[in-house]
C-alpha cells in the first residue's frame, strides 16, 4: 500500500504539491490523473525519497522509501524512459541494475521475456524506439518482483497498439496483487486503464474513489433516441417535463432511462430506430469537477486533441 499524508512541496513561490493525503491499495489499478503541472511527477519523485516533501509523508506498505531494506524488491518505478545509457544494450542496462541491488542476474531474462524485449536485448538502448524504451523501463520497474509498481506518464507518446499493450500489462500487474499506480494526463486512456482513480489539480486533491463512482457522482446518465417521427416524440417528452436536447438525427433525453422513453414510445405509437442509454465519459466528469479553472480547461483541450490522435 501506498499512502501520502499531507504531502506538500513548495519549490520557491510555487506549491507543486499541496496538502495530498490519499492510498493506494493492493489488487487494482490506480489512475493518478491531472492536467499538465498539477503534481503527479513531483508526488512520485517523493514517493521515491528522489525529492523531499517541504511537509508531510509519503510511505510504502508504512516506511518511508529511505528505510526500506531492498527498495527495489519492495517497490519498481518507471519515471523517465530515457534514463538508459544509449551505448548500453537493454541486457547491460538491467545486468548493472541487477547486480547492483543484489538481485539474481536470471531475473534479466525473465523481465526481459515479460516484456517481450527476448530478441532485441542485445541491441543498443539508445537505438530503441519510444514504445520500446517504455518496456525496457518497465523491466527495469519489475526487477525485483515488487509488490509495488509507480509508473509516470508511461503511455505518452505511444501507438495504439503500444497503448493496449501497456493497459493490459497493468491489468495483470494488478490481478497478481501488486499495488500499481499509473500517472496520465489522457483522461480517455485512464478510464480504460484504472479500476481506482486518484484526481488531482494545481497540487491539490480533488477525488478519490473508483473510476466508475467518479463518472457516476459527476455525470448525468442520458438515453439516445433516433425516430423517424421525431417532433411527435418531442412532444410526448415535454408532456412528461422531460428534458433534452437535438443532436444531429438523434434526441438526448436527461431525467429518463431508456425503459421509460420506450415506453412512451410505445404509448404514443411512435417508431423507433435507436433507444440507447449513454455513461458519462470521464472527460465529462473530470471537466464538471474542474470546469471553474481555465487553466485545467486548457489541458483538457490539449487533452482531446490528443487523444483525437490516439484514437484513430
Ligand atoms: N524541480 C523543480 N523546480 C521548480 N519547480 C518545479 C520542479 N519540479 C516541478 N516543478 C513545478 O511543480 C509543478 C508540478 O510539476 P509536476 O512535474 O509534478 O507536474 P505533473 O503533474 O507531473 O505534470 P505533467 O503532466 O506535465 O508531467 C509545476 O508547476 C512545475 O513547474
Ligand atoms: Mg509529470
Amino acid at each position: 500500500m501506498i499512502e501520502a499524508r499531507g504531502l506538500t512541496k513548495r519549490y520557491g513561490k510555487t506549491l507543486a504539491v499541496n496538502d495530498l493525503s490519499f492510498t493506494v491499495q493492493p489488487g487494482r489499478v490506480t489512475g493518478f490523473l491531472g492536467p499538465n503541472g498539477a503534481g503527479k511527477s513531483t508526488t512520485m519523485r517523493m514517493m521515491l525519497g528522489l525529492d523531499n516533501p517541504t511537509s508531510g509523508v509519503a510511505l510504502i506498505d508504512g516506511k518511508h522509501y529511505r528505510d526500506l531494506h531492498h527498495p527495489l524488491r519492495k517497490i519498481g518505478a518507471l519515471l523517465d524512459a530515457k534514463w538508459v545509457h544509449p551505448n548500453r544494450s537493454a541486457y547491460a542496462h538491467l545486468r548493472w541494475m541487477a547486480v547492483s541491488n543484489k538481485i539474481s542476474v536470471k531475473r534479466v531474462d525473465e523481465v526481459l521475456e515479460m516484456v517481450g524485449l527476448t530478441a532485441v536485448a542485445k541491441k543498443r538502448a539508445g537505438g530503441f524506439s519510444l514504445g520500446m524504451s517504455q518496456r525496457l523501463g518497465i523491466a527495469g520497474a519489475l526487477l525485483g518482483d515488487p509488490e509495488i509498481l509507480l509508473f509516470d506518464e508511461p503511455v505518452n507518446g505511444l501507438d495504439p497498439e503500444g497503448i493496449l499493450w501497456i493497459r493490459k500489462f497493468m491489468h495483470r500487474l494488478a490481478d497478481e496483487g501488486r499495488t500499481v499506480l499509473v500517472s496520465s494526463h489522457l483522461l480517455s486512456e485512464m478510464s480504460l486503464t484504472a479500476q481506482e482513480l486518484v484526481v488531482i489539480g494545481r497540487g491539490k486533491l480533488i477525488a478519490q474513489s473508483s473510476t466508475e463512482d467518479f463518472i457516476h457522482a459527476a455525470t448525468e446518465n442520458t438515453v439516445k433516441v433516433r425516430s423517424p417521427q421525431i417532433s411527435k416524440l418531442r412532444d410526448a417528452l415535454m408532456r412528461t417535463g422531460a428534458t433534452m436536447r437535438d443532436e444531429a438525427d438523434a434526441l438526448v433525453v436527461s431525467g429518463m432511462d431508456s425503459a421509460q422513453v420506450g415506453e412512451l414510445a410505445a404509448a404514443n405509437q411512435v417508431v423507433l430506430h435507436e433507444l440507447s442509454p449513454q455513461r458519462g465519459s470521464l472527460e465529462e466528469a473530470f471537466m464538471q469537477l474542474t470546469g471553474d479553472s481555465v487553466e485545467y480547461n486548457t489541458a483538457i483541450s490539449d487533452t482531446a486533441d490528443q487523444l483525437v490522435d490516439v484514437n484513430r
